[in-house]
């Protein structure tokens, strides 16, 4: 399982909006639209006001399903972590910048465990942040809602870092947006240069998810 090389726009749906008591059937259903990425936000109430899961259920949850999984790690001291997200079965490890104060030796460790990584910015964080981890990251996550929630309103003015981003990047890094990703915003992130589209509420609060995934898509090309 790897992270799919860029030139393709990719649909993440992120669990977040899933039902969560039926997880692995709700995984089940958007593997059927031949995605290839899952995304996993984990959240620990403490840099983000909201609990989400950890590795006991995703290494449960790994059993299940083939799809990539990308985890974003919304919590605080990210590099305590790592080993036992990577033992539970995450594939890719997304953490903030604003929780770890050495995100090149986290990148560096990530790498060694075998995962791929990526660095993440909250809307108020500016991309001078990032600028020199960046690069050596497999993938860059900006925010498009402050985390912590699903369905929340799109920022546009957040959205415009991926501008700045794909800049520093270049073509060959997976430039990543997450928060109020639906058919009518995927068009002018894509235009920025996003290639890697999470979508919680614009796919699971939807009854038809394939459907849903379909619309994403189309809305872009
Ligand atoms: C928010 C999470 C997102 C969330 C996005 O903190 O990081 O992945 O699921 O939800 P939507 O797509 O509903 O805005
Ligand atoms: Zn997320």
């Amino acid at each position: 399982m790897e992270l799919p090389k860029t030139g393709t726009v990719e649909v993440v749906p992120s669990v977040l909006s899933a039902d969560f008591a039926r997880l692995a059937d709700e995984i089940a259903q958007i593997e059927a639209a031949d995605v290839k990425m899952v995304h996993l936000d984990v959240m620990d109430g403490h840099f983000v006001p909201n609990i989400t899961i950890g590795p006991v259920v995703i290494s449960k949850l790994r059993k299940y399903s083939k799809l990539f999984f990308d985890s974003h790690l919304m919590i605080s001291q990210p590099a305590e972590y790592a080993e036992k997200f990577v033992e539970a079965g995450v594939n890719h490890i997304t953490f903030h910048v604003e929780a770890e104060e050495k995100p090149l030796e986290l990148i560096d460790k990530l790498h060694g465990l075998g995962v791929t990584a990526g660095i993440c910015l909250n809307p108020e964080t500016p991309v001078e942040a990032i600028k020199d981890v960046a690069p050596h990251c497999d993938m860059v996550l900006v925010m498009t809602v402050r985390p912590g929630f699903g369905a929340q309103q799109f920022m546009a003015e957040a959205a415009k870092k991926v501008i700045k981003v794909r800049e520093i990047v270049g073509p060959d890094i997976r430039v990543e947006v997450d928060g109020g990703i639906d058919p009518e915003t995927t068009p002018i992130v894509v235009g920025y240069g996003a290639d890697t589209l999470v979508a919680g509420n614009a796919v699971f609060a939807q009854t038809d998810r394939l459907a849903a995934i379909e619309a994403i898509r189309q809305s872009c090309r």
